[in-house]
């Protein structure tokens, strides 16, 4: 508190890759406009000389637009790209974590320390961490490794579709602190992209990672060419199998969370049906039709 105003949350982002440079362009439009949040949004980039010579941070700068990972879409003037990665978080006190999952503890070790007292943090990655002495969530790591709230947001979130603001929901996953994750909301939600808060963090964190391994199922089925019932039955049974596994791990996990986008509509995005067949019968006969012109 200053004066008696409260102060603005200041936005980091900790990656640019496709996602997180579709993130900083969802939040950013949201900063600019909320008078809870600094305008500002530092996206953190992993340093990258492009073919022409120039640095991927300078790039993005420059045009607004990050060249190598959402090319032809722009990011919004207040997003500031920066390379180093202890000025892209300093001061801010709301943190959005989205690498690849594999460098999520080294970036967390070169923060110890560095972050802002009372910062909170979110983390959009999919994926788990496999120790010696078990599955290790990524909110867990950054909770553990930083000693801050950590809650997770999944989803039906195929970002090139986000990024041209084609209608998506998301769920948001925490432990206890809900208005910490009604911020998180706030700071997400627009027009196109609907969010849901829920009080399950590992159910929705582990609907993120388990539907990958369904989806490696459902493209065996594809390229079996096994056909659509076959992996509607796989895609169920998976969808029952990530339910009754979560559990085993964490028995808090809720049935419920399964039916919000981190669930159910995450499965599905992630294993598509590539035409129906009626659609296929109709290619069929007007690729007939069009030999029968070509013969006749
Ligand atoms: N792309 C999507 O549609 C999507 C949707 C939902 C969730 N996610 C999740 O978001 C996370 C990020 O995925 P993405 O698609 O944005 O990644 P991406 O494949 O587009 O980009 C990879 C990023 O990793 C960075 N990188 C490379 N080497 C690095 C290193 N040594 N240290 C740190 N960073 C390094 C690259 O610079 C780049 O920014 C993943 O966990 C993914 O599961 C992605």
């Amino acid at each position: 508190m200053k004066n008696g105003h409260a102060e603005k949350h200041r936005v980091a982002v900790i990656g640019s890759g496709n996602w997180g440079s579709v993130a900083s362009r969802l939040i950013a439009s949201n900063t600019a406009k909320l008078p809870a949040f600094h305008d500002e949004v530092r996206m953190w980039v992993f340093e990258e000389t492009l073919p022409t010579g120039e640095k991927l941070s300078e790039s993005i700068n420059q045009a607004h637009e990050n060249c190598k990972y959402l090319p032809g879409i722009k990011l919004g003037t207040n997003v500031i790209a920066v390379p180093d990665l202890e000025s892209a978080v300093k001061d801010a006190d709301m943190l959005v974590f989205v690498t690849p999952h594999q460098f999520v503890e080294g970036i967390c070790k070169k923060l110890v320390g560095k972050l802002r007292p009372g910062a909170e943090a979110i983390s959009l990655i999919k994926g788990m961490e496999v120790k010696m002495e078990g599955p290790c969530m990524i909110s867990k790591l950054i909770t553990d490794t930083l000693g801050i709230n950590c809650c997770v947001l999944m989803g039906a979130n195929i970002a090139n579709e986000i990024a041209v603001e084609k209608f998506s929901e998301a769920t948001i996953g925490y432990r206890e602190d809900k208005h910490a994750a009604n911020r998180w909301a706030k700071l997400f939600s627009t027009s196109y992209f609907l969010v849901a808060v829920v009080e399950d963090i590992e159910g929705v964190e582990l609907c993120g990672t388990l539907k990958n391994v369904v989806a490696i199922a459902a493209g065996l089925v594809d390229g079996l060419d096994m056909g659509n019932n076959t992996k509607a039955a796989i895609m169920r049974i998976g969808l029952r199998e990530m339910r009754a596994f979560s559990k085993l791990l964490f028995p808090s996990v809720r049935d419920n969370t399964f039916f919000e986008s981190c669930g159910v509509a995450d499965l599905i995005t992630t294993c598509p049906f590539h035409g129906s067949w009626w659609q296929k019968q109709e290619s069929g006969r007007s690729l007939c039709k069009k030999r029968r012109q070509k013969v006749f």
